[in-house]
């Protein structure tokens, strides 16, 4: 997608260098547009953790590459292959509720053992992760197709006024490589001419929200207004939202949905004022083990620093300021769980079903082992 007047994805191979891997720093958007170099392993540990890169399946497409990276770290005495499970039972430790980081690192390492010649170790691992991401790009492709319909329907009711989608935190292009999970449909009917108006929430602690997702819409020319985390409701009441989609980090087989903190009450809100919610994703964000996402998925805990701090731009530089007293602490949960009652359909690769284990059996039976 374009920033500025180039064409980006989230993360790809140095053209001049194949040892090195390159990604947008997320953090220092929307005020600097700056990409970092990944050298090895460890700095691929780290652009997760500290979320230079972030969004379910960019994360699960930079693990990826992270075992490529790994195939330049290894020693030459000890079992190769072991060496690069190693580097995958590292890599899936750094954030716990994405499951993508885990279906990704499952994806290389599965290639690597069906083809554990030391001699084409890295050639594996590479094509691996660059097949991942033409996946992952294409499966949101495919979604923002899927979604389509939803805003064209919600279009003719409205005599050629703004379809108002409200979304949470940032599932675009920057979290998914390329196209978006959650925004895919709605650059798609900006792009086919239909008008659409998106309500950002800021999405408190880290600003996913006022930050990228503002950004990424802005750069498209899609008209959208940023919102406090506890407008959505208000603008509900008033019929100031047709339609919400977000992203998810997983989603199990009943069809919960984990996605960042704030958007099971946004569920909440959009059922009290009958508004469809969605949920859009790839399938690789589906984890067909588990069933109850309440009791199942792991919410990630990050550092209260997040919370009792607010970052933000001087004019100069990004700078953090406290906003409570010294003495206070902060509880920092990073995803909730939407229960499937509360989801009116999720927007797949291959369709929108009803987050029922029914209907998910039915359109991913052959992924399901
Ligand atoms: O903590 P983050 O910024 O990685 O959380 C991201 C989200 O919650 C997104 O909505 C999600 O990853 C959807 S992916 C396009």
């Amino acid at each position: 997608m374009l920033a500025g007047t180039k064409n980006y994805q989230g993360i790809w191979l140095d053209e001049s260098d194949p040892s090195v891997v390159r990604v947008i720093d997320q953090n220092r958007l929307p005020f600097f547009f700056e990409t970092r170099e990944l050298r090895s392993v460890e700095d691929v540990y780290t652009a997760i953790s500290t979320m230079t890169v972030r969004g379910a399946p960019l994360i699960g497409a930079a693990a990826a590459f992270g075992i490529y990276l790994a195939t330049f770290e290894l020693s030459r005495n000890a079992d190769h292959v072991h060496q690069l499970e190693n580097a995958a039972r590292y890599l899936v430790s750094c954030r716990p509720t994405a499951v993508n980081l885990s279906a990704a690192l499952n994806f290389v390492m599965d290639r690597i053992r069906n083809n554990p010649a030391d001699s084409s170790l890295r050639e594996t691992a590479l094509k691996a992760a660059l097949d991942l991401c033409e996946q992952e790009k294409e499966n949101c492709r495919l979604i923002g197709i899927n979604g389509l319909p939803l805003i064209e329907d919600a279009g003719k009711r409205k005599n050629g006024n703004p379809v108002n989608i409200l979304t949470h935190c940032n599932a675009g292009w920057l979290a998914s490589i390329d196209y978006g999970t959650a925004l895919a449909p709605v650059y798609l009917a900006h792009e086919s001419g239909i008008p659409v108006h998106v309500w950002v929430d800021e999405t408190r602690p880290r600003n996913q929200g006022s930050r990228l997702t503002a950004w990424e819409l802005d750069q498209a020319g899609v008209p959208c207004t940023l919102i406090a985390d506890n407008t959505g409701g208000h603008l509900m009441q008033h019929g100031m939202v047709d339609l919400v989609i977000v992203g998810s980090d997983r989603t199990t087989i009943q069809g919960d949905v984990a996605n960042k903190i704030g958007t099971y009450l946004k569920a909440l809100a959009a059922y009290d004022n009958n508004i469809p919610f969605y949920s859009a994703f790839p399938s690789t964000t589906l984890d067909f083990r588990l069933n109850d996402g309440l009791k199942e998925i792991p919410v990630e805990e990050r550092d209260e620093e997040e919370l009792v701090f607010i970052e933000g731009f001087n004019g100069e530089t990004i700078e953090k300021i406290k906003i409570c007293p010294d003495n206070v602490r902060g509880a920092n949960y990073g995803f909730d769980i939407t229960p499937a009652r509360l989801i009116a359909g999720l927007i797949t690769e291959r369709g929108i079903c009803r987050p029922s284990e029914k209907e998910i059996r039915n359109m991913f039976s052959d992924k399901i082992k």
